[in-house]
């Protein structure tokens, strides 16, 4: 690998949306020019909630075959399903022991779960120190995230500087990156509210396999407000949440996509917006339904990804194990 490297994940909790999409995989696949990129399906982060397993195999292999519609290529990034490499579970150990019960307590998904929830898991918890270990485990420069997981990769910089002084000089320090926009889509119903795989109601939520009547439908129905003007600000954050979508999918720029929309009204915005996605997302959707029943397909690529994974992923870990003092087996 010659450039700098590259790492995101999205978890199989659920099925993909059009946050993630925008947030994350779009921007990912923009930038498989730039950097040597890594691309994971953590289902280890799936089993922190209670998940039914014939579900999380779906999601596993709907969520790759969408990475590989959505235009990330196999040949050139690294894409691989993160229980396949076993070092990520094994360095996570190492996050573990090496991050204060306190800091990873102030982590805001973790509290908000904790202060919903009466069992929440010790997984749950972890979550951060498991998501450290994948991204250092690459000697990653760059994580590109939405808005949500940015603490979650400033946590991983902290463990890993603080392994650094304490050990030698050891991990990369990652930087987490956030998109101009596009890093926090909000749902359609409930626009302050974070889109998310696991919404209470469906029409809040654009799934990327929704088909294109249900996305008209849903846009339809999406909360805008009776001010009846077409303005990017924190009072209208549904028509907001429209623009950032309908800029995102067009690939203009905020001031341009209030400029498209002079002189009409919300039942336009909605509609266009609900073209631009279908315009984009539908093609995604189509080759996504295509190649995810062809799972002896999808094992063969999950398989040679996590190959090429493994190989620089022991690299790092049998580094940290010497450093740490773990004595060497002979058979290594
Ligand atoms: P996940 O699957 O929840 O989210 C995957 C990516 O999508 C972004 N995202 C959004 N962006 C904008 N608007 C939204 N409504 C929206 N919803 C989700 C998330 O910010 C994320 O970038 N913990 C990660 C998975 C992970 C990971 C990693 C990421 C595991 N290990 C290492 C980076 C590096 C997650 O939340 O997945």
């Amino acid at each position: 690998m010659s450039k700098e490297i590259l790492y995101s994940a999205t978890k199989p909790t659920g099925k993909l949306t059009l946050g993630n999409y925008i947030g994350a995989i779009k921007n990912w696949q923009e930038m498989q020019e730039n950097y040597d990129c890594i691309f994971g399906i953590a289902d280890l982060h799936s089993l922190t909630i209670d998940i039914d397993s014939k579900e999380l195999t779906d999601n596993t292999y709907s969520q790759f075959a969408t990475f590989l519609a959505a235009g990330l290529d196999p040949d050139k990034s690294i894409i691989y399903c993160q229980s396949h490499v076993k070092e990520h579970s094994e360095l996570a150990w190492i996050m573990n022991c090496n991050t204060y019960f306190g800091e990873a307590s102030r982590m805001t998904q973790f509290k908000d779960a904790n202060a919903k929830n009466k069992n929440i898991s010790v997984g749950l918890f972890a979550y951060p120190m498991l998501m450290s270990a994948d991204i250092l485990l690459y000697n990653t420069k760059v994580v590109p995230v939405g808005v949500d997981q940015m603490q979650h990769v400033e946590i991983c910089r902290d463990i890993a500087s603080r392994f650094n002084s304490k050990y030698g000089e050891t991990f990369v320090l990652p930087k987490g990156v956030i998109s101009k926009t596009g890093a926090k889509i909000y749902g359609l119903l409930n626009p302050t509210k974070k889109m998310a795989k696991s919404g209470d109601n469906d029409n809040d939520v654009i799934y990327l396999d929704d088909d294109n009547d249900t996305i008209m439908r849903k846009f339809k129905r999406a909360v805008t407000d009776s001010l009846n003007r077409i303005k990017f600000c924190d009072e209208q954050p549904g028509v907001s949440n429209l623009l950032t979508i309908y800029s995102a999918m067009k690939k203009v720029t905020i001031e341009q996509a209030e400029k498209d929309f002079e002189g009409c009204g919300y039942g336009d915005l909605k509609v266009k917006t609900a073209q631009a996605v279908i315009d984009v997302i539908g093609p995604i959707r189509d080759k996504m339904q295509e190649l995810k029943n062809n799972r002896s397909y999808l094992d063969e690529l999950m398989q040679k990804g996590a190959e090429r994974a493994s190989k620089i992923a022991k690299e790092t870990l049998e580094k940290v194990y010497k450093k740490i003092g773990l004595v060497t087996p002979l058979s290594k």
